[in-house]
């Protein structure tokens, strides 16, 4: 707070920009940290959501329901990989992903095993900033040494099986689940791994007995060209976490996806086995209608086609840029990233960007974009062009 310049108000946006109080216009090249994919203020999630809020806004979702929550359920059933067929709503992703942590240890006690209560995941991932899941992200960058004592230990490897076998050979009976976000590992710095990986981890994780949890609340909704990233490993985890997307960006909302085997494991005749988890806005009625709303225009708007040209024009734009301090340019999907050597290379680019009509954030050492996928193309050359044209 002592350092940063002032943050810039907002008096209105609509479609992929931001128009500022003074007067100035930014399309935002980042979908308000990657969660606005239809941009602003889109008349049919509006008028969702008033439809809704004139029967009623939110009702607690212990001992009572209602059809947003019941019918988003039933849709992000039918559209998540094969066997995923249970739904716990959150307010978040971070606590979209807590929720999927305790639901790994829970299950393991649920089944009369004792002593797998950590957690396997990647190097440079990053699941969240609540206590649970900041213990399962990046080490180094994850601010770990800040709250050394404080968080849990958990074990950590890089994206290769021969790692991943010795660390279950060793340690299966302490590791709950491997959590990881699939094929792209966002706010660690951009990084991607291949879908071999993936499926692998998912054989080994069956194997040694360990969960797989995947982390899609960055990658779902089309963000890596598929509408999720397992599929493109062709697997179903044992959980599967959603959010930014969810509700295009509308309202805060997750939802913790579970196969049949790890459900049925919280089935008893007591409270010790069901799973213990109420946030008080869980299934909030708008949410759902905002996402429900928000999966129709996606599907029936062709948005995987809207990214397949997305990730074309980026490849067009960005791949094999070179300048000072570049050291590399990559895409996937409707992503487009810019790695600088380190963050001295790119100070000063969000107020070049602002100069040229753009919003940009960048962090750790890179610059990058992830548009709402309603850009048109010209735009998301303005994009392309202010993040170049920079370092040049
Ligand atoms: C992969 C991943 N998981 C979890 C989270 C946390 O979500 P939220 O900020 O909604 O708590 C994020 C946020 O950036 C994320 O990228």
């Amino acid at each position: 707070m002592q350092t940063m310049p002032p943050p810039l108000k907002v008096a209105n946006a609509k479609g992929v920009k931001i128009y500022l109080e003074d007067g100035q216009e930014l399309i935002d090249s980042i979908s308000s940290w990657w969660c606005a994919i239809h941009g602003y203020n889109h008349p049919k999630i509006n008028s969702a959501l008033e439809e809704q809020m004139q029967k009623f806004s939110h009702v607690m979702l212990g001992g009572l329901t209602h059809e947003p929550a019941e019918k988003l359920a039933n849709e992000l059933v039918r559209i998540t990989p094969h066997g995923l067929n249970h739904v716990f709503f959150a307010d978040s992703g971070s606590v979209g992903m807590e929720v999927a942590m305790k639901m790994a240890v829970q299950f393991f006690k649920n089944n009369g095993i004792d002593g797998k209560t950590k957690f396997a995941s990647l190097y440079r991932g990053y699941h969240g900033d609540t206590t649970g899941v900041m213990s399962i992200g990046d080490p180094e960058e994850g601010m770990h040494h800040l709250f050394k004592g404080f968080l849990p230990k958990q074990f950590f490897i890089h994206p290769s099986l021969q790692e991943m076998e010795k660390l279950f050979e060793e340690h299966n009976g302490e590791i709950a689940a491997f959590a990881c976000e699939p094929l792209l590992q966002g706010a660690g710095g951009f990084n991607f791994y291949p879908p071999e990986f993936l499926s692998g981890a998912k054989k080994l994780c069956s194997q040694y007995n360990v969960l797989l949890i995947a982390d899609e609340v960055a990658t779902g909704f089309g963000r890596t060209g598929t509408m999720f990233a397992c599929e493109q490993a062709g697997i179903t985890p044992d959980i599967m976490v959603l959010g930014k997307g969810l509700t295009a960006g509308y309202l805060g909302l997750s939802a913790t996806l579970a196969t049949d085997n790890v459900y049925n494991s919280f089935l008893g005749e007591s409270y010790e086995k069901a799973f213990m988890h109420g946030p008080t806005f869980m299934g909030n009625a708008l949410a759902c209608s905002a996402a429900l709303a928000s999966l129709k225009i996606f599907e029936r708007e062709n948005y995987l086609g809207k990214i397949a040209r997305i990730n074309e024009i980026l490849k067009e734009e960005l791949l094999g840029f070179e300048a000072k301090g570049v050291k590399e340019a990559r895409v996937f999907g409707a992503c487009g990233i810019i790695e600088t050597l380190n963050e001295s290379y790119h100070s000063g680019i969000q107020e070049f960007a602002r100069s040229r009509g753009v919003w940009l954030r960048p962090f750790l050492n890179v610059v990058y974009t992830m548009p709402p996928y309603i850009i048109s193309e010209e735009e998301l050359r303005k994009v392309c062009g202010a993040m170049k044209e920079f370092f040049k």
